[in-house]
């Protein structure tokens, strides 16, 4: 069975041809263009202009993505999209041109959730002889639109642990970034300016430990009231333009700021594990691409005799092979959409 899956949720245009095998899956291609220049100057994601590139990007990522998996959009067995949650103008793309696409080869249309997508990329390649090795887990989705644990118990039987009552995580990192000047996405510009920094120099908050939720503004709250104090300068004090940092004390606030984000992420995980009494932790979307979270989630996991996976970091960001894989095990599964199922921008993953 192969499917083409495309990905519209938010800034990235995405494109996949997944091709099942008995003996594996095998990703013909996966194509991603990404947005973030046209965003930048205006310091957030514009819808309109997400989905105006949406339009222009989508038709010729397609073409790419056929080229490279030598393939024929009459031999795709079925087309995906992502249908929620994220930004409805930008969704409705990539659902329309699914559904255009069904109907016009006369082929079956799935809808994915994104956050599926996310949940399922840890086990990406690890599918054998079309089995199912969805292992029941805690699985921490974090990215810049959602920070969650889900207890997955197996394809499609998720259960919602806990989220963020506020800021996402990947949303914490951009706004840091954003105060310091360090460019969008702030996740990587952090962790790159963490390297060589004292984590524990600053003393952030580590909030709502106690509970199965998460909340990171007052963590992004601390850090904006901590600049004017570690300012060089008057000038720049009276301007407040948090920029002018000397080299030691910036890498000493991107390393503190990341391991409080870490500390909670990893506690909060591991006290789910137990609690759910799995011997499998999974994280996914773009924060996991973060080496200093994965090292530090794995070795707690390791410290508690259990498993610790996450997917490479190409498939952590937005991408459209984790949408496909995700069809592709839905439609091995049974399940498939009607062309008339509308976007949901709320989409949920599980109750
Ligand atoms: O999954 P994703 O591509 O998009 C959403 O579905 O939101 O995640 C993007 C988020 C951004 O907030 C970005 O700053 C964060 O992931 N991110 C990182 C890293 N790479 C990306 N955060 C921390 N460390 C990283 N290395
Ligand atoms: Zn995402």
């Amino acid at each position: 069975m192969t499917v083409l899956a495309l990905e519209t949720s938010c800034d990235e245009t995405a494109v996949a041809i997944l091709r099942g095998h008995r003996s594996g899956d095998e990703l013909l291609a996966s194509e991603v263009a990404s947005q973030v220049a046209a965003h930048e100057k205006y310091g957030g994601i514009v819808p309109e202009i997400a989905s105006r590139n949406h339009l222009i990007y989508a038709p010729r990522l397609l073409d790419r993505a056929a080229s490279a998996a030598k393939t024929r959009f009459s031999e795709i067995d079925a087309f995906a999209a992502t249908s929620g949650p994220g930004l409805a103008s930008s969704l409705m793309i990539g659902a329309s041109i699914a559904k255009g696409l069904a109907i016009g080869f006369g082929k079956r249309y799935l809808g994915v959730n994104h956050l599926e997508g996310h949940l399922l990329s840890p086990f990406f390649g690890v599918e054998k002889n079309g089995d199912n090795v969805i292992r029941p887990n805690v699985s921490l989705i974090v990215s810049g639109g959602h920070t969650m644990l889900v207890f997955v118990r197996g394809l499609t039987n998720y259960q919602l642990i806990g989220h963020t009552v506020d800021d996402a995580a990947g949303e914490a990192f951009d706004k840091v970034a954003k105060m310091l000047r360090l460019g969008y996405p702030g996740g990587p510009e952090i962790e790159k300016h963490a390297r060589g920094g004292d984590p524990k120099h600053f003393d952030f908050p580590r909030s709502m430990l106690a509970s199965e939720n998460f909340s990171f503004s007052g963590l992004k709250t601390a850090v904006r009231y901590l600049l004017p104090k570690i300012m060089l300068d008057e000038e720049w004090r009276l301007t407040q333009t948090p920029y002018n940092l000397n080299d030691q004390t910036l890498r000493d606030l991107c390393a503190s700021f990341q391991q409080a984000i870490i500390d909670v992420l990893v506690t909060k995980t591991i006290a789910a594990a137990q609690k759910y009494r799995v011997d499998l932790v999974t994280i996914s979307g773009g924060v996991s691409c973060n080496q200093e979270l994965r090292r530090q989630m794995r070795d707690a996991s390791s410290r508690k005799g259990i498993e610790f996976k996450s997917a490479e970091p190409w498939l952590c960001t937005d991408n459209a092979a984790m949408i496909a894989f995700a069809a592709l095990l839905r439609l091995r599964a049974g399940f498939e959409s009607h062309v008339t199922e509308e976007i949901d921008p709320n989409l949920a993953l599980a109750l």
